[in-house]
C-alpha cells in the first residue's frame, strides 16, 4: 500500500484489525524484516509496517533524513490511515525513531516495544564511521557495506546454521537505495541523546535484545530496562542484532504476551 504525505509516498503494509501496532524496521533493511511478526501478530491485532524514508518502496530524499524526519512521517501516514494512538515498536534504527516519535508525540504512544536498540547518542568516532559508510555507499554501492555490516548483524550460529537467514538480510541490505542508506547514516550520526526521556516514560514498554548481539549488545537493553518503570525485558538466547528474524518464535511469543497483557 502507498499514501503520498509530506511531500513522498510512503509504502507500508497494513494487516488485521485490533489494536494498531506499528513495528519500525532497522538500517539499511526495510518492512519485509518484520515479515513473521505481521504473519503472527495480525491475527489479533492491526500491524502497520511502513518501509522508513530513503528504505524500501519509500521515496528517497537524498539529503539528511533525522530521526524526527522518519518520526514526522509516521506521525502523518498514522494521520491518512486514521489511526490516534498505538503500540510504537522498532528495531535498532527503528527503536531511534521510535524514541523520536515518542518525544514528539506522546500522547499517540499507547505502548512501547524497543528492540535491538538504544537511547544515547553516537560518539565522535561512530559519526565519523558513519560519514565513511555513506561516501562509500554512495561511491561503490551496498555490497561493500553488506559484506561490512553482516558479520556484526548475525550472531556466529546464525551465520553458519542458517544460510537462508543471511541470504535475506543480505538482500534486504543490497536492496537499499545508497542516496537512501546514506541519508539515513547521516541522519543517525546527529541523533540526539534520548536517554532522559526513559524516566517518564508512563507507558507500558517491552525490550527485546539478542543475547549475541554485537552492535546494540544486552547491556545497552539492561541500560534502558533500569531506567524505564515496569519494562519488561527479554533476551532472546542465540540471536545477534536482528533478533526478530534470527529467533522468530521466541521473539513473537514475547511480543504476543506483551501486547496480550495490556490494559484495553
Ligand atoms: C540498525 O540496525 O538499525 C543499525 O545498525 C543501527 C545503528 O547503526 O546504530
Amino acid at each position: 500500500m502507498r499514501k503520498v504525505t509530506r511531500g513522498i509516498e510512503i509504502a507500508y503494509e497494513d494487516a488485521g484489525r485490533g489494536r494498531p501496532v506499528v513495528l519500525l524496521h532497522g538500517f539499511p533493511f526495510n518492512r519485509s524484516l518484520w515479515r513473521e511478526q505481521v504473519e503472527s501478530l495480525s491475527a489479533t491485532c492491526r500491524v502497520i509496517t511502513p518501509d522508513l524514508r530513503g528504505h524500501g518502496e519509500t521515496t528517497v530524499v537524498a539529503e539528511l533524513a533525522t530521526m524526527e524526519e522518519m518520526a514526522e512521517d509516521l506521525a502523518a501516514l498514522l494521520d491518512e490511515l486514521g489511526v490516534g494512538r498505538a503500540v510504537v515498536g522498532g528495531l535498532s534504527m527503528g527503536g531511534y525513531v521510535a524514541l523520536a516519535f515518542l518525544r514528539a508525540h506522546p500522547e499517540r504512544v499507547g505502548a512501547l516495544i524497543f528492540a535491538d536498540t538504544r537511547p544515547q547518542a553516537d560518539t565522535d568516532e561512530a559519526r565519523r564511521t558513519r560519514e565513511e559508510t555513506a561516501r562509500r555507499a554512495l561511491a561503490d554501492g551496498m555490497e561493500p557495506i553488506a559484506d561490512a555490516m553482516l558479520p556484526k548483524l548475525l550472531a556466529h550460529a546464525t551465520r553458519v546454521q542458517r544460510p537462508e537467514v543471511v541470504a535475506r538480510v543480505r538482500e534486504m541490505i543490497l536492496g537499499t537505495n545508497p542516496q537512501g542508506a546514506a541519508a539515513a547514516l547521516r541522519g543517525m550520526a546527529v541523533r540526539r541523546d534520548q536517554t532522559d526521556l526513559l524516566p517518564g516514560i508512563g507507558v507500558p514498554t517491552l525490550i527485546l535484545v539478542g543475547s549475541e548481539d554485537a552492535v546494540t549488545p544486552p547491556s545497552d537493553s539492561e541500560a534502558m530496562n533500569a531506567k524505564i518503570k515496569g519494562s519488561r525485558l527479554v533476551k532472546i538466547e542465540g540471536a545477534g542484532h536482528v533478533s526478530n528474524v534470527e529467533r522468530p518464535g521466541e521473539f513473537n511469543r514475547a511480543l504476543a504476551e506483551f501486547l496480550g497483557g495490556l490494559p484495553t
